[in-house]
């Protein structure tokens, strides 16, 4: 038992082996020794889905440019059933993407799933965005281009006329989750730039968090799926200033370096999805205790056979059950709100 290889856990899908094996060798083959990455090879494997302006599996969807200089759009997932709701009924869920910072984008196609999902499921408008990527651009590029997305929805008609931005929720896995969360305290410090926009909640699946301690999951996962230890590092290398390390405030959010938002009233209720052959899941468990400390609400649910990012593979049964508890989430936050 004791050389256990904690990337066969039992409980993958062959489907998922194969789709975590080659999304392994495409990544690490593009990601170069000096630090940059090589789009053109990563390119050739990327699988995208296009816009389905009439309605496929219940939602239509449609990209908007808010600055072409800088390549930030968003996608935007409407449910068929919002034409039968009234103006500003439904919830805006605004999502960040994974990828270390570094990879993939609102129109690959298993986010684009999964933003359909929610938006049928909830039902929500959906909203995707492409922030920039490292390290063409690091921080706190991605975090710049949250906020500026937050401002621009609070503008007129930035979205179809059932979208309510008094009930947004930020959201995002992994790198996404990050973001999720830098984007909320910020909307937070900033809450009297927002005309409309209210933040009810916070949905953070396998937040990318770190450090430069080693954790003890981090190194008895070391070699499992997707955010293997020599990755991960890698990735904040090519997110981070120049000359700082994973103790800065953008990775360790959770300690003496990290912003204190113990302050900020309106920080929302946040939900943390943590898994059991996920290396980050110590950090994640942190992230949820210093919340906590600070005085904020936040809710913890646990996955302990689950591998990071499980929840895009909808072979995997857990997948369903999660967008199932981001949907109830999501209501009960609506129905705390009033
Ligand atoms: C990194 O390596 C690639 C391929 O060898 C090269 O084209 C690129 O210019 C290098 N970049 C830097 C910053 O060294
Ligand atoms: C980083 O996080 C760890 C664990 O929470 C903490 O013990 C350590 O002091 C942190 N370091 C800095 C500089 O934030």
């Amino acid at each position: 038992m004791a050389n256990k290889d904690p990337v066969l856990s039992p409980s993958l899908p062959w489907k998922t082996r194969i789709s975590v094996g080659l999304l392994s060798f495409v990544t690490d083959t593009a990601r170069r020794n000096n630090g940059t990455i090589n789009r053109r090879f990563l390119r050739l494997f990327e699988i995208k889905s296009p816009t389905t302006p009439s309605p496929v599996k219940g939602v239509s969807s449609s990209d908007y440019t808010l600055d072409s200089s800088r390549n930030l759009w968003f996608r935007v997932f409407v449910p068929s059933s919002a034409s039968a709701s009234a103006p500003k009924s439904l919830p805006v869920f605004i999502f960040f993407h994974g990828g270390g910072f570094a990879f993939l984008s609102p129109d690959a196609f298993a986010y684009d799933a999964a933003c359909r999902k929610i938006a049928r499921k909830t039902p929500a408008i959906a909203v995707s965005v492409n922030y920039r990527l490292s390290p063409e651009h690091r921080y706190p590029c991605q975090y710049e281009d949250g906020f500026d997305v937050m401002k621009y929805l609070d503008g007129e008609g930035a979205l179809p006329e059932e979208a309510d931005v008094s009930k947004c929720f930020l959201a995002g896995d992994s790198a996404g989750g990050n973001l999720a969360h830098h984007t909320a305290v910020r909307v937070s410090e900033e809450r009297e730039k927002f005309k409309a926009v209210r933040v009810l909640g916070l949905v953070t699946i396998q937040p990318f968090f770190g450090g430069e301690e080693r954790t003890e999951a981090e190194l008895r996962l070391r070699t499992a799926p997707i955010v293997e230890l020599q990755r991960t590092d890698w990735m904040w290398k090519a997110f981070l200033p120049e000359g700082s390390n994973r103790d800065h405030e953008a990775s360790n959010v959770s300690g003496p370096r990290g912003k204190d938002i113990s302050g900020l009233a309106n920080f929302p209720k946040t939900l943390v999805f943590v898994g059991g052959w996920d290396p980050l899941q110590d950090w994640q468990r942190k992230y949820h205790q210093w919340l906590k400390k600070s005085g904020k609400d936040a809710e913890l649910i646990e996955y302990p056979d689950m591998i990071h990012a499980f929840y895009l593979f909808p072979e995997i049964p857990e997948s369903h059950q999660l967008f199932t508890q981001v949907k109830d989430f999501v209501l009960n936050c609506i129905t705390n709100s009033k």
